[in-house]
């Protein structure tokens, strides 16, 4: 696990696109491609724009690359909630991605279960998975953290974070509350790199009891790659708790 702290959003937007750009660069020369699994939500709308801005649109070779989705909301493209939306408007079409290299998670089917289903043989013929238990193997995994401590859309207590055999799993939630689609822990931790984005006082406590305490309650503290690694970008509000004690830390003025 490498921390690393700075100072605030934009420091942490550009270390992300270095670290993401080099690991593309890397992926490419060694295997021809490079796959990545992204999140939704508020923190990562920067590094997506900062991506489809130039140089960063120009220089990555994005015909090598295929864009995945760590999550959604079980609504429809139009909805302001849609992950998908989020990821195709702020980078899928800005940039030179072949239209055939994003394989997003599909919510026009009928139920959740066949949407949840059908993204996991998306994923299952693409990285030409055989049988049940086999994981794909990310170059990339983006998440964020919430402060309850989900990451992706596995919530605390939730019987999502049991799953051992699914590559993604449907994530019903209470009240209103859109159901969701979520790729699982074994699937997460099979990948190459984990970039986690954290920013914002509101982050704080979470990232305490994730990063100090490990404490197995919050999903995010179940994220660790079995053959990876793990890179946390935080801003100094969200490093607020962890600032003092003894992490493992690069604090980047
Ligand atoms: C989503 C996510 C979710 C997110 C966290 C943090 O679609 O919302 O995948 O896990 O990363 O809730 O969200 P913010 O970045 O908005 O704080």
């Amino acid at each position: 696990m490498e921390i690393f702290i700075g100072p605030d959003h934009e420091w942490m937007t550009a270390e992300a696109a270095r670290l993401v750009t080099r690991k593309m660069e890397l992926s490419v020369r060694a295997n021809g491609i490079f796959t990545a699994a992204l999140s939704g939500g508020e923190t990562p709308k920067s590094l997506y724009r900062l991506l489809s801005s130039r140089p960063y649109r120009k220089n990555i070779d994005w015909r090598a690359v295929h864009v995945f989705m760590v999550d959604e909301r079980f609504v429809p493209y139009a909805h302001p909630e849609s992950n998908r939306r989020l990821i195709q408007e702020m980078l899928v079409d800005r940039v030179n991605l072949p239209i055939d290299h994003f394989h997003p998670i599909e919510t026009r089917y009928r139920t959740l279960s066949h949407a949840t289903i059908a993204y996991e043989k998306q994923i299952g013929a693409f990285f030409g998975l055989r049988k049940r238990s086999e994981f794909p193997r990310f170059d990339l995994v983006l998440l964020g953290i919430g402060e309850d401590g989900h990451t992706a859309s596995l919530f605390p207590g939730s019987r999502a974070l049991k799953e051992e055999k699914r590559i993604a799993v449907p994530v019903r939630r209470s009240g209103s509350r859109p159901a969701r689609i979520t790729l699982t822990l074994p699937a997460l931790n099979n990948a190459r790199t984990i970039i986690f984005l954290v920013s914002g006082k509101r982050k704080a406590s979470a990232l305490e009891r994730v990063i100090l305490e490990e404490d197995p309650l919050l999903p995010a503290s179940l994220v660790r790659p079995n053959r990876g690694s793990c890179v946390f970008f935080i801003d100094k509000e969200a490093a607020e708790h962890i600032l003092n004690a003894e992490v493992e830390s690069r604090v980047s003025e």
